[in-house]
């Protein structure tokens, strides 16, 4: 991969706290991979965010390594894509530091996320939790990317990291490129089966579909799927008055390519019976070469291990101009 200065950047990433699901896949990676015809892009596991939350070291191993070969079995090539471990890349922990001290406790404050978290970890709000908007910004500056597709609900964080890219380049002159929020809505947004009002989770398993999982699992989820409680009982595409066909009619529409008028007269008559494990056999063939590729890299240690190295130190590489700059401009001493 040539470095190219009329390229514009990508960047984004996930954190290995929970396995990648069926959300993830047909809201976000599965769009990345094209990607890279057109950007320079950065993918990571932000294996230093999910520590926020206390992990169970085995399993966050576990995860942070099938997370990485789930990119890949998803169609991003790393020959293509720089895909790295984020705590591999230490300038994160560093650049996180000195953002820290440019982010206001107020700003930290109104988080939502936060907000959220520390509702659902009472026991747990450590000042990881707080100031994990600080290094996620330091995720985003290190690589001065264009673009950053993330959900909607890592908004407020891109905002966040704007604010702190005026502040520091008003002191110290332009230092940081602006990077733009990039909404992948392009990617469809997948709902929990069993609360089609809620999006897709790990937190709600029998709602949510594994990347991982086994073929009768799935199926028994499709087959379990809510629908709606209205009397007319046809596959009819409507959010708001039947959410749980609507969101399995979207699911069957990302997988197919089909629109939702083929898919209602795909299904004109035949009613949830037949539509219900019709969904879930089209993402049992979607996932069946996702999981086996997946299989096969993680049993391919070594091809893995020099995926992750050579991703960190191609980041390493860029990470560590920004860093130089932003010590000098401080006021740090050269060493
Ligand atoms: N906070 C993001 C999430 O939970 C993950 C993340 C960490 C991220 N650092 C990032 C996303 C930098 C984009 C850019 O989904």
């Amino acid at each position: 991969m040539e470095a190219n200065e009329n390229r514009k950047t990508m960047l984004s990433g996930i954190q290995p706290s929970g396995d990648l699901h069926l959300g993830n896949y047909l809201g976000a990676i599965k769009n990345w991979g094209g990607r890279s015809e057109e950007f320079d892009c950065f993918y990571f596991m932000a294996d230093l965010h999910a520590i926020t939350v206390r992990q169970n070291p085995a399993d966050l191993r576990r995860r942070t390594l099938t997370q990485l070969a789930q990119y890949i079995a998803c169609g991003l090539d790393p020959e293509k894509n720089t895909l790295f471990i984020q705590s591999h890349v230490h300038q994160h922990a560093e650049l996180g530091w000195v953002l820290n001290c440019y982010t206001m406790f107020g700003e930290l404050s109104r988080m939502t996320q936060f907000k959220d978290k520390s509702a659902k970890h009472a026991d747990n709000i450590n000042g990881g939790l707080f100031t994990y908007p600080s290094l996620m910004a330091a995720d985003i500056l290190l690589y001065q990317p264009d673009y950053v597709p993330v959900g909607a609900d890592q908004k407020q964080h891109v905002e966040l990291t704007r604010n702190i890219v005026q502040r520091f380049n008003g002191v110290y002159g332009d230092v940081f490129k602006m990077p733009e929020f990039y909404s992948t809505k392009e990617g469809a947004r997948i709902m929990c089966l069993t609360t089609p009002e809620n999006k897709m989770s790990k937190s709600a398993p029998e709602g949510c579909v594994f990347l991982m999982e086994k073929p009768e699992d799935i199926a028994r989820k499709f087959k379990r799927a809510v629908t709606d409680s209205d009397t007319e009982r046809c596959v009819r595409y409507d959010p708001e008055g039947k959410p749980g066909v609507s969101n399995l009619m979207n699911i069957y529409a990302a997988v197919t390519g089909r629109s939702m008028e083929e898919i209602e007269r795909e299904f004109d008559g035949k009613g949830y019976g037949a539509f219900k494990p019709a969904v879930g056999d089209a993402v049992i063939e979607l996932l069946r070469p996702i999981r086996e590729e997946t299989e096969r890299i993680l049993a391919d240690k070594a091809y893995l291990e020099s995926v992750y190295r050579t991703g960190a130190e191609r980041a390493a590489r860029v990470a560590e101009r920004t860093l130089r700059k932003v010590y000098k401009k401080v006021g740090f001493i050269p060493h």
